[in-house]
């Protein structure tokens, strides 16, 4: 399967996890050159510009609906490896544009579908009615275009979005079929944050990938860490040792795991403390001021970084803190971004002291709690099975959410929907970094995490939304429920889910 998708499904190639193979393929990684210790990772030569997406608010038409036309399609993307590579891009050779969307926005997605094989796209961290959701079940033919339509109504963030077609997430996420999706709310005024798009407002996702000698990603979703692929070469924006060209003395960094197993520690090479302003789904209720910030696959941090004018300073991936011995799950030092500051920087804004939230909910409020054990590759037991609901919740209750990883390895959570907000790890309260709007949560091995969310506007009786583990080749594997949002007394009609199992 070099730089190939691969041919068989995904189911066809499930098997369980092969723990002496790991141990060998990572004695032999550190046993090998060019990659530091412990990590795997190559340290990239910095000196590519960073590859900036474009940036797509949409056309406004008549009725006022905000259309955006997407285009998946098989491309070729030269990552600087020795030759071109087959990717896929969405209106682009590499990943997608950036969408940006105001709240209260009316959006129309157009997405067509340009592949030789079935696709979808997922808005991640998007408040949306199950049918637009874009999961498993909004399977997209080649040749097809899907539209859904439905209002923004959620607190400005950064989310993403990405296909999702069941047992093959990962490997087409991989080739390239994700972008970055922006939500903004210009009634909250100006808290002074940098927001000039690729100027002081910068979009940095971050991947890991191998190549082969002739420049080609190897596609290889299974990998060989229990977690899934562990890449060698880190890209941002599909850049390979990028450079920003810095003009102000503040930057705003939109900092997005899209890898497929990695989590990454940021922080910078000289130690600095930055401003953390957001996490997954919105800003925290000040800014934070850290020096390091951890994100597993799937979540994302803004942050503000003050620079002197005329010096480099590497954005850097120190090893994470996993719960757990890191180095069967890629860890060690890297750089990731070189800022380069021009010597005469442009003024920036003091940002705001306090950060706009929409009112928060609270546990003393929640229904009940429902229980997610994730163990063997599976939710309570069992692994996804498209034509089977697991749960059914109903509109605005209140519930906590008790995730358990009763592994010996890390997993990852992320729900549909909603932004939940953390309770509890084991018990102990969230750090302020994690204290923010959420939608996906490490759960470090053999722990559990309480998440309290609600679930409104939207019901469906028959079109389920999504939890799973976001390390894509668990995803992929069946570590992922389905749920439906019902109004009061209705019960779940999957119904519709038998056409396409
Ligand atoms: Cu980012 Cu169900 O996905
Ligand atoms: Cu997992």
């Amino acid at each position: 399967m070099w730089g190939q998708p691969p041919a068989t499904s995904a189911r066809g190639r499930r098997r369980s996890i092969d723990t002496a193979a790991t141990v060998l393929v990572l004695a032999l990684l550190l046993a090998g050159c060019g990659v530091l210790p412990g990590s795997g990772i190559a340290a990239p030569e910095f000196g590519n510009p960073l590859r900036i997406p474009e940036l797509l608010e949409g056309s406004v038409s008549g009725d006022g609906r905000r259309s955006f036309d997407l285009d998946v399609t098989e491309r070729q993307f030269d990552f600087g490896q020795g030759g071109p590579s087959s990717t896929i891009g969405i209106n682009s050779n590499y990943l997608g544009p950036t969408l940006r969307m105001t709240r209260g926005d009316t959006v129309n997605m157009n997405v067509q579908n340009s592949l030789q094989e079935l696709t979808t796209l997922h808005w991640h961290g998007m408040h949306v009615p199950a049918r637009a959701d874009g999961g498993p079940h909004q399977l997209i033919d080649p040749g097809d275009t899907w539209s859904p339509s439905w209002t923004i109504d959620q607190a400005p963030a950064t989310l993403w979005y990405h296909s999702h077609p069941h047992g093959e997430t990962a490997q087409q996420v991989y080739r390239g079929a994700a972008g970055m999706l922006l939500i903004e709310d210009p009634n909250q005024g100006d808290l002074g944050l940098p927001d000039e798009y690729g100027v002081d407002d910068v979009p940095v996702i971050v991947q890991d990938k191998s190549f082969t000698s002739d420049g080609q990603q190897i596609v290889d979703p299974e990998g060989t860490a229990s977690t899934g692929f562990l890449g060698d070469t880190i890209v941002v924006n599909g850049t390979y040792g990028p450079v920003f060209d810095v003009t102000t003395q503040k930057i705003r960094l939109r900092l997005l795991n899209a890898s497929n197993a990695r989590v990454y520690n940021f922080g910078f090479d000289d130690d600095r403390e930055f401003e953390m302003i957001a996490g997954d789904g919105g800003y925290l209720d000040a800014p934070l001021r850290t020096d390091r910030v951890q994100l597993s696959p799937a979540e994302r941090a803004e942050i503000v970084v003050t620079v002197r004018p005329g010096e480099e300073v590497q954005l850097t991936s120190y090893p994470p803190d996993l719960g757990v011995n890191p180095s069967r799950y890629g860890t060690g030092t890297v750089g990731v971004l070189q800022l380069r500051a021009r010597e005469t920087l442009a003024p920036s804004a003091d940002i705001a002291e306090e950060l706009p939230q929409d009112p928060p909910l609270s546990p003393s409020d929640a229904a009940g709690t429902r229980r997610f054990r994730i163990s063997g590759l599976a939710i309570n037991g069992r692994p996804m099975q498209m034509n089977r609901i697991d749960d059914t919740v109903t509109v605005d209750d209140i519930e906590i959410w008790e995730i358990a990883n009763r592994d010996p390895q890390p997993h990852n959570f992320h729900v549909h929907d909603v932004q939940f907000r953390i309770l509890d790890i084991d018990g102990e309260p969230p750090g302020p970094a994690l204290s923010g709007p959420k939608d996906t949560v490490y759960v470090p091995p053999q722990r559990t995490v309480r998440i309290l969310l609600q679930f409104s506007d939207y019901t469906d009786p028959q079109w389920p939304y999504m939890y799973h583990c976001h390390l894509l080749w668990h995803e992929d594997l069946g570590i992922m429920g389905q749920f439906v949002v019902v109004r009061p007394g209705q019960s779940a009609d999957p119904q519709a889910l038998h056409n396409h199992t």
